[in-house]
């Protein structure tokens, strides 16, 4: 076990994929959604203030959303999908964590909204030319590798109409900056975020060229021990604007972050809006 407790301490690989994927663990899964819930907590979903002034913005994006048919890419619970839903749109909402697709179908159906909900990896989305427009909100977009960004890309590009939009955001280079580099552990002797068992749960955070960062983390039980790695690539607006237009799509604008807020070369976040 040491040995392969000391492989899973090394520093990867700049996007080396995890071994298991956290979003899709069943016991980190009911954290998480728990989470993407909590209003007073911005780890998976943004506060719902945020996303009601973000989903009014995302409506004055289309002229008349009534009918509009919109793809929401990593919807989680449907916190985006539901407003959008009763704003006039088709939704439809794609993820790839169960738990979180199974509690927004639920939802919807205990409110008669015709929302489809689909548990899949929008990696390997297929939908060709059906929607009008297109979001990818909370910078998930950074949290691929760089074939996984072209990827899927390619995918929300082959799912809209012509003339369809994608809206969506990223962290950028001053995300970055603040990013604090440091090594700390803790004894979770009662089970904790990453495991039901008692356990000893070590992170790394570690910067790496190129606007990208790592938060790795090993978790050690008394059987076995996992390791979990977040990577995070932020964006400069030239890489962001060079990456969308190399798969194809027109910038029609650029904001602070997913509410419209005006540009600021200051902001954690940038959101982009793009046409097909
Ligand atoms: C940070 S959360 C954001 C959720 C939602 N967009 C929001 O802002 O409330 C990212 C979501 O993307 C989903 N996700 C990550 N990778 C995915 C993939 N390859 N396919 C489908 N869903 C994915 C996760 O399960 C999670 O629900």
């Amino acid at each position: 076990m040491i040995n392969e407790l000391f492989k899973q301490m090394r520093t990867p690989e700049v996007f080396k994929p995890s071994e298991k994927v956290f979003w899709q663990d069943a016991h980190i899964a009911n954290y998480l959604l728990a989470a993407h819930l909590d209003s007073n907590f911005e780890g998976a979903s943004r506060n719902p203030f945020f996303i009601d002034k973000s989903a009014d913005f995302i409506t004055n994006l289309v002229a008349d959303p009534q009918g509009q048919k919109m793809i929401d890419f990593g919807c989680g619970p449907g916190l985006y999908c539901e407003r959008l839903y009763k704003k006039g749109f088709e939704v439809t909402g794609v993820d790839f964590s169960e738990n979180s697709i199974l509690y927004a179908k639920e939802k919807a159906m205990s409110q008669g909204l015709p929302i489809e909900y689909r548990y899949e990896n929008y990696l390997q989305l297929k939908d060709q030319n059906q929607y009008d427009m297109a979001i990818f909100i909370y910078c998930d977009y950074g949290a691929l590798s760089k074939n996984a960004r072209r990827q899927i890309l390619q995918n929300i590009w082959s799912s809209l109409k012509k003339g369809g939009q994608l809206f969506f955001d990223v962290f950028t280079e001053n995300k970055y900056e603040s990013f604090s580099e440091g090594k700390q552990w803790s004894f979770n002797e009662d089970g904790g975020f990453w495991s039901p068992l008692p356990h000893i749960e070590l992170n790394h955070n570690v910067k790496y060229d190129n606007y990208i960062t790592l938060e790795q983390t090993v978790v050690l039980n008394e059987e076995m021990s996992d390791v979990y790695y977040i990577w995070n690539q932020y964006f400069t607006k030239e890489m962001i604007i060079s990456e969308v237009t190399e798969a194809g799509f027109t910038v029609k604008d650029i904001f602070s972050d997913v509410t419209g807020k005006k540009y600021s070369d200051k902001s954690d976040t940038l959101a982009i809006l793009l046409e097909k």
